[in-house]
């Protein structure tokens, strides 16, 4: 990236954004949005300290717990807006010998924030069609880094969530991320499946060290500019999800702000290709049509087959352009890979609808026993809330209930300590009360399948149900 590249992308960016305010601006179009309302009806930025904690913390657990999700600070056309690309918001709680010390939720400091707080713009580059950062959060190469895919930069973050500047990492690629990089444990690489909604042709495979600087990356050919939201890693190889939601003109000229949407003419294929290999080494496996945004973990097995745990749902952008939940299967599934075969045969773990599938990250590449995952209602999406907690070993399932009037988003693992069995920790998230209450987070205690509630810290505030986050250890 070049200093006069980034000029340009950023005078492509506001010619965009006038197009949509146009589009945004047709009065046939005005009307509600479920994804502004209720539990993700935006917040404006807060900190406090010294939060109020029932039961105990646990001593051992010192850090900050990062979530994001979409926090508009201004909508033109509401019935326009799609939930997957309202302004980035970090939620961060600090946690430190058993006191919660601090809650603060602040924007990523977009050009948009920028501009709309009347605030000089933040250092760096710009990249993608609207700059929008709001997907997951992650430390790397010491930083926090806040991502999103389809072409946008990470924003790199000081501790203090203040946003320093948007790049890709510690290099000067042009090149698309994506918010679900895959970190492989033997190595601290991270191993990403990236995509850009300006270049349909391709996806993108890329591998960043852990001082995040990319040291392998592919052109993968593709059509349609297929949506690639997740990938997944074995210990030897990574997979591509080619599914049939893809770019559309038509929903970009109807003025929805995500042009993309379910597309018949896209064959489904899962793509598996050597860690550091080329494209023309990946082999290709068609599938019944379908869409993953999620996998929990891949591995080979003791046949060398590929198994890889992962939501599948029937159809996605089918109906809603607003957001991704529509009356459609949303169920873990199993997928075993069989390469000599080009096969794969599908099981279902648990056929109700649910979504962001965790594991005890030490596992990641490797066999895992345990999944965590949220449950929602197929016809509305938030009924029906629970933890689901899957031992894929033993074929069992245990479920913890936050309260009918409450509502998990995802939900985080950490290890009890460094050496502790397999699902022996803590397990941590946002919990959002549906009437507007002041929202906390929910530490429960789980060995293996049993889950018992440790901790609530009350927030004082709301935060918004959003995406996706992450437990940052910092050992005293
Ligand atoms: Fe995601």
């Amino acid at each position: 990236m070049t200093p006069l590249k980034s000029k340009l992308n950023l005078f492509r960016q506001s010619i965009m954004q006038k197009g949509m305010h146009w589009l945004h601006r047709k009065p046939q179009h005005q009307g509600s949005n479920p994804y502004l309302e209720g539990v993700f009806a935006p917040v404006t930025e807060v900190e406090q300290f010294d939060l109020n904690v029932y039961g105990e913390i646990p001593p051992q657990l010192n850090g900050m717990l990062l979530r994001i999700g979409p926090n508009p600070i201004h909508v033109g056309n509401p019935s326009l807006y799609h939930w997957f690309v309202g302004d980035g918001m970090l939620h961060v709680l600090r946690i430190e010998n058993g006191r919660a010390i601090s809650f603060k939720s602040c924007f990523i400091e977009t050009d948009v924030v920028q501009h709309t707080k009347q605030l000089p713009l933040k250092n760096g580059f710009r990249r993608g069609s609207n700059g929008v950062v709001n997907t997951n959060v992650v430390f790397h190469a010491n930083k926090i880094w806040a991502l999103i895919e389809a072409g946008t930069f990470p924003a790199r973050l000081d501790l203090d969530l203040n946003t320093e500047t948007h790049q890709f990492f510690n290099t000067d690629a042009d090149l698309p991320f994506t918010a679900h990089p895959h970190k492989d444990n033997q190595t601290g690489y991270l191993h990403a499946i990236c995509y850009d909604a300006l270049d349909l042709r391709h996806a993108y495979y890329e591998v960043l060290d852990q001082d995040g600087y990319l040291i392998h990356f592919v052109k993968i050919p593709v059509k349609h500019g297929p949506m690639i939201h997740d990938c997944a890693i074995t210990a030897t190889d990574i997979l591509i999800f080619d599914l049939p939601v893809t770019f559309s003109v038509a929903q970009l000229l109807k003025g929805s702000s995500l042009p993309y949407c379910w597309n018949d003419q896209h064959q489904a294929r899962i793509g598996v290709l050597p860690k550091f290999g080329q494209a023309n080494e990946i082999q290709w496996i068609d599938i019944t049509p379908c869409f993953v945004f999620h996998a929990a973990n891949a591995y080979r097995n003791e046949k060398n087959q590929i198994v890889v745990d992962l939501v599948v749902h029937q159809h996605m952008f089918k109906q809603s352009q607003q957001g991704p939940f529509e009356q459609q299967k949303a169920q873990l599934e199993r997928w075993v890979i069989d390469l000599k075969a080009l096969s794969i045969q599908r099981n279902v773990i648990d056929a109700q609808a649910q979504e962001f599938p965790r594991i005890d990250e030490r596992y990641t590449g490797e066999m895992h026993r345990y999944i965590y995952t949220v449950s929602f209602d197929e016809k509305k999406m938030t009924a029906a809330n629970q933890l689901r907690c899957h031992d894929v070993l033993e074929q069992r399932l245990t479920t913890y209930s936050f309260g009918e009037e409450w509502m998990t988003g995802e939900v985080i693992f950490i290890p009890e300590s460094k050496l502790s069995l397999e699902g022996v920790g803590y397990l941590m998230s946002y919990v959002h009360h549906l009437d507007a209450l002041p929202s906390k987070v929910v530490i429960l205690k789980v060995h293996g399948t049993e889950m018992q509630l440790h901790a609530e810290i009350e927030l004082g505030v709301r935060v918004p149900l959003g995406f996706h986050g992450n437990w940052v250890d910092f050992p005293q």
